[in-house]
């Protein structure tokens, strides 16, 4: 089990000022930060990678950092990453041929691993990976951009994950903020990255705390 249940997502956040961003996030009650790493092939669009993480993680020594790695060879930046002592490292499955050997090179290198697909990926195809993961990630946009629209029908994924694994952690990421959090707690969301619900808002504190208050119930 993972103990983490709100990590805020920092990709609308003013990048130039990621470790102020990210501390204000982590004082306002995260969890946990969500950094959303992208190489402009799996996604089209760009972000940053392991450099920035690294110097990110020099101003902010124990924060628990998830990297959401939308990448189109994930097993690349494993070494990298867990050198910016990184905690959770949650990749899709969706480029990669071998699976679970991505998984094991992730959790020898110290991480945890998680299971990430994107809408039009079945849920389906995650199954057999399920003993080996310490996660699932349940886009419910289409990754490349914050601020989207949350896509309802992914609920059904998250739904059935959780029916048929009471235990499993499954995350959520993409358009979760106050008006969408119920239906991913109703389905059996305990891990929720919410974005520009959080780093929009003027109030940080108290969303991320009636997230968290929802989640639970
Ligand atoms: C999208 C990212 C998400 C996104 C979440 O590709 O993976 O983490 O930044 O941001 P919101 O909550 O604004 O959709
Ligand atoms: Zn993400």
């Amino acid at each position: 089990k993972i103990h983490a249940q709100i990590g805020p997502s920092i990709l609308n956040a003013d990048l130039s000022r990621l470790a102020e961003e990210s501390q204000k996030l982590l004082d306002a009650g995260a969890d946990y930060i969500h950094l959303d790493v992208m190489d402009g092939t799996f996604v089209p669009n760009i972000t940053f990678g392991h450099p920035l993480v690294k110097c990110l993680r020099k101003n902010i020594p124990n924060a628990f950092f998830e990297t959401h790695m939308m990448v189109q060879e994930p097993e690349k930046w494993i070494k990298p990453t867990a050198d910016a002592e990184v905690q959770l490292y949650t990749f899709h499955i969706e480029p990669c041929t071998d699976v679970p050997s991505i998984c094991r090179k992730v959790q020898e290198a110290g991480m945890k691993v998680g299971l990430a697909i994107k809408p039009n990926t079945s849920v389906n195809t995650v199954v057999e990976y399920i003993d080996i993961a310490d996660m699932i990630l349940i886009m419910t946009v289409e990754p490349g951009f914050g601020g989207q629209k949350f896509l309802t029908d992914m609920m059904e994924k998250v739904r059935w994950l959780r029916s048929n694994y009471p235990s499993l952690d499954i995350e959520v990421d993409g358009g979760v903020g106050l008006d969408t959090i119920e239906q991913c707690a109703e389905a059996g969301a305990n891990m929720i990255v919410s974005g520009t619900a959080v780093t929009g808002s003027t109030d940080p504190k108290s969303v991320i705390t009636k997230l968290r208050e929802t989640v639970k119930n």
